[in-house]
Order: structure tokens, then C-alpha cells, then sequence
């Protein structure tokens, strides 16, 4: 695992970003109003938002998509030197990704009107697709067991911080008309639907055509095959991929194959607690 640093608190691998970066990002990064902005908590569907947001800009065409990396398509605005890259790029719009807490993320997006796309995912599925994301990645700190993985995230000791903190800050801009919340479980269930909605929050009405290119796309099955978007791209010390693939498994629900009931009962417990009276209701408050 590569070292970590430690920004106001938070603890980022030094491998994907700087000191210098964070405060940049945070305190003069200028957001401008047609950017659009994929925001996470690692391993919610970061990738797969790429893709989509990806095939909406280019109407629907996959061969940006199959030509050009994912990191390179909507860059992470954390990730070292991209911020000031971004900062004088002239096309437009910016497709942006960034998995940085919102009390972090840069102030100048308060007095703007660029797009947010939020996407949350089962946090137990979450941490499931972490355990395995640490095993094969520099990134994380590989657990000894699932046990210590799951108690991590739920005092949120782990990279980007805690799951709770990052909801909660970035649920603050519920109901503004530049926030949409997309869950990875709505992708699941009905990309076609996601793909309609997220399209139209970003302005385009699709025809059918384009609507069926788009889903056929992002498709897990259609991202695996796709070298743009799996990360097989990079060097095997910093995925490696023969430990577990990127495009790991890619469904919901899979916590029930990894949690023993007391692990999932204690979860449940802490998540109540952290929650209580939270006035938003996730997919997976409704189980
Ligand atoms: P699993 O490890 O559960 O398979 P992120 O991009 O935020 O790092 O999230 C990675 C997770 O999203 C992985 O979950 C990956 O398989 C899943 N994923 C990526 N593209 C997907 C797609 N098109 N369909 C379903 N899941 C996808």
C-alpha cells in the first residue's frame, strides 16, 4: 500500500494526490457554471457514472469511450497536477470527477451553477467491494479480515474519510436544481431510467437510438471488455488485477455473501445510531 497524508484530518494516498492539490482544490479552484461534476464515496459506481456521463457528451458515439481512459475522459479533480490543468482548460464543458468530501471540495462551487451528479451506493456493498478494491490496489490498506475492513469504515479510518460525513455534506445540496442523487442500486435495476434521468439533468433529450446506444455501453458486461474503462491500462503495481478484477462482480447485494449475521447486525446498529432521524430514505433503508 502506498503512504497516505493527511489533509484537515483526512488521510488521501499520496500515489493519486498532494498536499499542494487539496489545498488548491479547496481554496482556488474556480468552479465554472457549465462544468459537470461526478461526485463519490470510493467504490459507490464512479466508474460506471464515467461512462455514462461520457456517452451523454458525445451523443450516444462509444468511440471516445473506447479510445480515451476514463481518468483522461473526466479526470479526478484531486489527482496531482489535474486541478491546475483543469483550471486553464478552455473546452467546455469540464467533466470532472472527485471522490473528496464535500467540506473540502472547493468553496467556489457554493456560488455556482455546475452539475452535481451524486451517486451512493449500499454502504455494505460499499465495503465489500472496498475488501476486495484493497487486496488489488495500492490505494488501500489491505485488512487483515473483512472484520477489520468493516470497522474501519464504520469509524470511517480509511482514505476520503468516513461514508456517514461524506453523505451527510453532500446531501446538503439536496433540492437545488444543480444536484441530482443517483443511486448505483436505480442504476442497477433500471440503467435504461438512469440513463434517461441523468441525461436530462444534464440538458440532452435523447432519442430512443441514442438512449439504447448509451445503455448498451455501460453495460457491466460492455465496461469489462472495455480497456478504456476497466483499468487494466495501468501497471499491476498499482492495480493488480490477478488479485481481483476492477469490474469485480458488479451487483447489488452482494454484503450477503460477506457479512455473518452478527457483522451485519452490528452494522445495522452503528448505522441507525450515525442516521437517526436522517431525513433522507435510501434504496437500502427501504430493505
Ligand atoms: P464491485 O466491486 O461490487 O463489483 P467505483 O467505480 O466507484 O470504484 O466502483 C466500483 C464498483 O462499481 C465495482 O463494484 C464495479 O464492479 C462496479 N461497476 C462498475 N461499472 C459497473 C457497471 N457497468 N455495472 C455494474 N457495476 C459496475
Amino acid at each position: 500500500m502506498c503512504e497516505l497524508i493527511n489533509y484537515k484530518g483526512i488521510f488521501f494516498p499520496t500515489l493519486s494526490t498532494t498536499l499542494k492539490d487539496l489545498n488548491f482544490i479547496e481554496n482556488e479552484f474556480q468552479v465554472r457554471d457549465d462544468d459537470i461534476f461526478n461526485i463519490t464515496y470510493p467504490k459507490s459506481g464512479t466508474t460506471w457514472v464515467t461512462d455514462i456521463v461520457s456517452l451523454i457528451h458525445t451523443n450516444g458515439d462509444p468511440t471516445w469511450s473506447k479510445t480515451v481512459p476514463n481518468w483522461d475522459r473526466m479526470p479526478w479533480l484531486e489527482s496531482a497536477y489535474v486541478s491546475d490543468r483543469l483550471q486553464n482548460e478552455n473546452s467546455s464543458p469540464r467533466l470532472i470527477t472527485s471522490h473528496l468530501p464535500k467540506h473540502l471540495f472547493s468553496k467556489s462551487l457554493s456560488h455556482s451553477k455546475a452539475k452535481v451528479i451524486y451517486t451512493v451506493r449500499n454502504p455494505k456493498d460499499v465495503v465489500v467491494s472496498l475488501y476486495y478494491f484493497s487486496k488489488m490496489s495500492v490505494f488501500f490498506k489491505e485488512p487483515d479480515n473483512f472484520n477489520e475492513i468493516v470497522e474501519e469504515f464504520l469509524t470511517g479510518d480509511l482514505p476520503y474519510g468516513s461514508w456517514f460525513d461524506h453523505i451527510k455534506g453532500w446531501m446538503e445540496l439536496m433540492g437545488k436544481d444543480n444536484f441530482l442523487l443517483n443511486t448505483y442500486e436505480d442504476l442497477y435495476e433500471d440503467l435504461r431510467g438512469s440513463v434517461i434521468r441523468i441525461s436530462k439533468f444534464l440538458g440532452k433529450n435523447f432519442d430512443d437510438a441514442i438512449i439504447d446506444s448509451i445503455v448498451e455501453h455501460a453495460t457491466f458486461k460492455s465496461m469489462k471488455d472495455n480497456k478504456m474503462s476497466n483499468f487494466t491500462l495501468l501497471p499491476g503495481t498499482y492495480m493488480d488485477q490477478d488479485k481481483s478484477p476492477f469490474m469485480r462482480k458488479g451487483v447489488t447485494g452482494d454484503w450477503k455473501n460477506h457479512f455473518t449475521v452478527v457483522q451485519s447486525e452490528y452494522f445495522d446498529k452503528i448505522y441507525k445510531t450515525k442516521m437517526h432521524n436522517y431525513p433522507v430514505k435510501f434504496p437500502w433503508d427501504r430493505m
